[in-house]
Formats: C-alpha cells, sequence, structure tokens
C-alpha cells in the first residue's frame, strides 16, 4: 500500500487533517486492510498501489473512482464495503507518455470483479480509448465475485466487449501478478501482450480441483497455468519474468516502441547507432552450408540498432523469432525463422505467433522487417491432422493484408510454402532482398532430386553418386537467388554486411501503402 505522500498529487498534501475529504481519501488508501496487506507482501506480492506506484513515472498517477463502492448486500457484501472496491483505476505516465491503468486490489475480497470493478475497469478504459492511449491491466484476482451471481458475470461482459472495441485502436497490455481465474482469464487473453510473473501468478479456466473431479485428472495450480506452461506452452503469456518489477519495467520497454493509437506513427527516438554501418560480422554468423544452425537473434540484433531489440513471446514457438527493435531510431516489427530450433522450420504454433504478431504491427503502424531462412513446413501427421493447413493460413493472411512496409531479406534458403509465406514480394513485400548463395525453389535440392529421378536413381548402379550429380545440377539452376532476381521476385541481391544500410534507407522511401481496396465490413481471417 502507498504511504510514501511524497509521490501523491499536491493536493492530496495540502489538505487539512480534520477535512472531510481528507479524511475520505485517507481511507481509499486501506484497500482490505493492514492484515490483508501484510499477508500480501508475505507471499512475495505487492499490494495493487505499489504496483502502480512502481509502474508509473514517479508523481503521475491521477486516480479515477477512488470512492465507488459496491451496491450489494448480499451474503454479508455490505458489511463488506471498501472504498474503490477491489480494483485502482486512473492514469499517469510512463516515461512522459500518458497511459491508462488499472489494479486489481486483491487485499478485498480477492480482487473479485463484481459491478463496480467492472464499471471502474470499463470506464477507464472507454476513457483510454476516447484519448487514443495505451492502457495496461494489472490482474491479481479470484475472478467473478460470487456473492454477486450473475452481475460479476455481466460484468466480465462488459469487460471483454471493452477489450475487443479497444483492439486494434489502442495497445492494450495485461500483466498477471497473482491468480488469474476463470472468466478473468479472458480479458488479457483479448488483450495485446500478456506478461507473467514466475511462481505467484497463474492463469486457468478451471483449477486442480474441478479438473479432479471432473476427469480425474491430478495438476498442480503452477503446472496446469503457472508463468513457465503459458509461456512456453500455451503461448498465453508473452513473458515469463521472475518478479512483479521486472514485469512492469518490460511493460515500461515495450511502450516505448509503441504509438498511443492506430491513428498514430510510433515514437521515434534519437538512434546512437551509425545508420551506415557495415555488419560484416553477419557473413560470420550466418554459415553458408544450408542446414547449419545458427541463432537468428545475432542476425537481428547485428542489423538493427545497437541493443534495441526487444524480443516478445520468447520462450513460445521458438522456431519463429518475433519482437520489436528500431532502425534508425524508428521502431520496427522484426520476424525472423530460428534455424537453431528445428531447422527454422514453420509449424502450427510459429504462424500463430507470426500470425497475431504481424496483425499488431499492421494495426499500429509499426513497419515489418522479415528474415527468412527457412527449409519448409514441419511434415507429419500431427501437425496435419491440428490443422496447419487452417494455421498456416493465418500467417499468409496477416502479411497478405498488412499495409504498413514490408522489408523482406532472405538470408540462405527459402522453400517452398514457407517462402512464400515469410512476407515475400507477391504477397505484399515492397522491397525482397536476398543475400549471395541464398537457394530459393519449391524443396531443397535432395527432395527435389529424389521425386524428379526416381526411376533413374532406382535403374542406377550406384545411386549415391547419381544422386550427387543431379543435386549439384539442381543447386546450380534453382539453388541461387539470381533466378528469382532475374524474374523480379527479388528486388536486388544485396552484400549481408549492406543490409542494415539498405533497410535504414528503405524505410524512409516506403510509408505506408495507401491502396485502394474494395470497402467491406471485414475479411474471414481464418481464426
Ligand atoms: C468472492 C473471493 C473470490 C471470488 C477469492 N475470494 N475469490 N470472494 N469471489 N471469486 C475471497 C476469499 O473468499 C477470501 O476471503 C479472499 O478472497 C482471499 O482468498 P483466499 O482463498 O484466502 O486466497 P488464496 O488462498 O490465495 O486463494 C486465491 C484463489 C481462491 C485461488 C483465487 O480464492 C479461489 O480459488 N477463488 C475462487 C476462484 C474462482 O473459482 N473464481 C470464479 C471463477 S468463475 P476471506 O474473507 O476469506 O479472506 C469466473 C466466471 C467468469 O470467473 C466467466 C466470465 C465469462
Amino acid at each position: 500500500m502507498t504511504t510514501d505522500d511524497s509521490q501523491r498529487p499536491e493536493t492530496w498534501l495540502n489538505e487539512d487533517p480534520e477535512d472531510e475529504l481528507a479524511q475520505r481519501r485517507q481511507e481509499t488508501l486501506r484497500g482490505g486492510g493492514e492484515e490483508r496487506i501484510e499477508s500480501q507482501h508475505d507471499k512475495g506480492k505487492l499490494t495493487a498501489r505499489e504496483r502502480l506506484d512502481y509502474f508509473l513515472d514517479q508523481g503521475t498517477f491521477r486516480e479515477v473512482g477512488p470512492f465507488v463502492e459496491h451496491q450489494h448486500d448480499e451474503f454479508g457484501l455490505d458489511e463488506n464495503r471498501v472504498a474503490g472496491d477491489a480494483v485502482v483505476t486512473g492514469y499517469g505516465e510512463v516515461n512522459g507518455r500518458k497511459v491508462f491503468v488499472y489494479a486489481l486490489d486483491f487485499t478485498v475480497l480477492g480482487g473479485s470483479v463484481g459491478e463496480a470493478v467492472a464499471d471502474k475497469i470499463c470506464k477507464v478504459t472507454e476513457m483510454a480509448i476516447e484519448n487514443g492511449t495505451p492502457i495496461v491491466g494489472i490482474w491479481d484476482s479470484g475472478g467473478a465475485r460470487i456473492q454477486e451471481g450473475v452481475d460479476s458475470l455481466a460484468g466480465f461482459a462488459r469487460i471483454f466487449q471493452r477489450n475487443v472495441r479497444a483492439s486494434g485502436v489502442i495497445p492494450q497490455i495485461s500483466v498477471i501478478t497473482g491468480p488469474c481465474a476463470g472468466g478473468a482469464t479472458y480479458s488479457p487473453a483479448l488483450t495485446d501482450f500478456t506478461f507473467m510473473v514466475s511462481e505467484t501468478s497463474y492463469m486457468m479456466i478451471t483449477g486442480p480441483d474441478v479438473i479432479e473431479t471432473v476427469t480425474g485428472e491430478q495438476v498442480t495450480k503452477e503446472e496446469l497455468g503457472g508463468a513457465k506452461v503459458h509461456a512456453t506452452r500455451s503461448g498465453v503469456a508473452h513473458a515469463a519474468v521472475d518478479t512483479e518489477e521486472a514485469a512492469l519495467d518490460d511493460v515500461r520497454s515495450l511502450l516505448g516502441y509503441l504509438p498511443p493509437n492506430h491513428l498514430t506513427d510510433p515514437p521515434t527516438v534519437r538512434s546512437n547507432d551509425d545508420p551506415d554501418r557495415p555488419s560484416d560480422a553477419l557473413a560470420d554468423i550466418v554459415p553458408s552450408e544450408p542446414r547449419k544452425p545458427y541463432d537468428a537473434v545475432d542476425v537481428v540484433e547485428e542489423l538493427v540498432d545497437r541493443e534495441s531489440f526487444f524480443e516478445v513471446h520468447e520462450s513460445f514457438a521458438r522456431n519463429l523469432v518475433v519482437g520489436f527493435a528500431r532502425l534508425d531510431g524508428r521502431p520496427v516489427g522484426v520476424v525472423a525463422n530460428q534455424p537453431r530450433v528445428n531447422a527454422g522450420t514453420l509449424d502450427i504454433q510459429a504462424s500463430q505467433k507470426g500470425g497475431r504478431f504481424v496483425r499488431f504491427c499492421d494495426a499500429f503502424n509499426l513497419p515489418i522487417m522479415t528474415l527468412v531462412d527457412v527449409p519448409g513446413f514441419m511434415p507429419g501427421t500431427s501437425q496435419e491432422h491440428n490443422g496447419i493447413i487452417r494455421h498456416g493460413a493465418k500467417l499468409i493472411y496477416a502479411y497478405a493484408e498488412a499495409t504498413v512496409p514490408l522489408l523482406t531479406v532472405v538470408t540462405r534458403k527459402a522453400y517452398g510454402g514457407s517462402y512464400i509465406v515469410m512476407g515475400s514480394k507477391y504477397l505484399g513485400a515492397d522491397i525482397n532482398y536476398a543475400w549471395p548463395g541464398t537457394e530459393m525453389a519449391v524443396m531443397g535440392p535432395r527432395g527435389a532430386v529424389n521425386i524428379l529421378y526416381r526411376d533413374e536413381l532406382a535403374q542406377s548402379d550406384d545411386p549415391e553418386a547419381l544422386r550427387e550429380d543431379l543435386v549439384d545440377e539442381y543447386r546450380e539452376e534453382f539453388a541461387n537467388p539470381y533466378g528469382p532476381a532475374q524474374r523480379g521476385y527479388i528486388d536486388d541481391v544485396i552484400r549481408p554486411a549492406e543490409t542494415r544500410r539498405r533497410l535504414v534507407d528503405d524505410l524512409d522511401v516506403f510509408r505506408r501503402k495507401n491502396e485502394q481496396t474494395v470497402p467491406k465490413d471485414h475479411g474471414n481471417v481464418p481464426l
């Protein structure tokens, strides 16, 4: 609980302590009382107000609705009325830029969402939409307030409705700092980014007890919905970090790349990196042998402004890297195949991760830099049966629909469908480069030769030697960037070292595309 009055606006200090307003305001700071605050601290958690104090620039928080109380008396609720109820709402600044906030207060009825809590969250979300300002929600909540029955459920529906109205209009970010159960999970899931704190936060639709009753399965809270599981397996969380402070620091950093709303360009900063810096290291980072793994993050970090890369969804679908960075001070979204994980193949999860990220960038005017080194889609019955066709289509849809500048560089190989999907020229890339030595074809040389020369290989006395000859021949014909460059699918073949300079220049040239499209309500993205 905030006790540091130096962080309060001056009006808090200048009032007579006997004054009713001063007394009432003091009341609003108590939340669920000292005992519950202590219990919160004992669990290693901050209170809602401490979180906001840490998150916002000092002294900038302005509270909205500190006196709101619930109007219910079911199941003894009339004896449990607290000024502000179970959420602290308002606005403030992050690095001098406005942001709306709400933080669920677990010390009041377990941060449960009743009618008044929903009213407060809806109100600040509407304010954020109307003023074109990002909103950050900090969750620590037992979910729908049981005593308020259907009013709580309707409250969640109203929050979801605001989440969807805000979607694509203002950035929405969620931080999970405690339980987030039942319907409460769907509000963060409707926002753009979700950060979780390891060991103290968990998200689940139904808890372990219900699961055991219904299915007999035994599972702990952590195994079921802890930060790690959501950051690595379900993809619900974009990051799992060790402390609440680290999560809030990450959100502050993330906001630095984002515009306040969809009508505004992202904030440019003064770059302290040379836009013309040649990246000689790139030729060493990317091995010429097409199957040898390397870390795509090293390539990204060489190309973008020094120390500007902010990866999101790092532990989920690690075969695709996505994140934000700056090129000569301008924010961009980065999408890169990761040859270090499953050879960088595209699978269901990578397609979902990439598709959603590309759509976010497109909604918020962030140009997309795509680095392509992809052997294909992941083969196998599991992928086919679980819908790689349906999910892969999401990534295609997202790129094809994007109207932000798309800058694509093929760094080593691009085969088949995965070549087309990864921001290729005729999906809408404004500029598409390839490095010398790049292989681009319907499939890799070995697979192609096995199909094209099946009979010849079967009849040969020395199939291995024949295969090698045919692979060399195929490579010469298809596995280089000059064929595609002659046909215009590649705009230029450039050296790795000059890539940064070219991309910086291109960002200047390829402004937002203003295509005339036939009006429609909306497309039917394959969800
Ligand atoms: C009312 C609640 C509450 C709730 C917790 N509390 N959840 N009060 N409604 N949903 C109260 C507790 O009664 C307790 O009050 C105080 O908050 C702290 O809770 P504890 O249980 O003591 O804390 P802890 O041991 O840390 O456990 C936290 C918890 C647990 C895991 C969140 O409280 C819990 O399981 N709550 C219920 C979760 C849930 O099933 N919610 C409904 C989901 S359904 P006292 O006074 O005793 O200290 C849902 C549907 C929405 O959300 C659908 C929308 C589409």
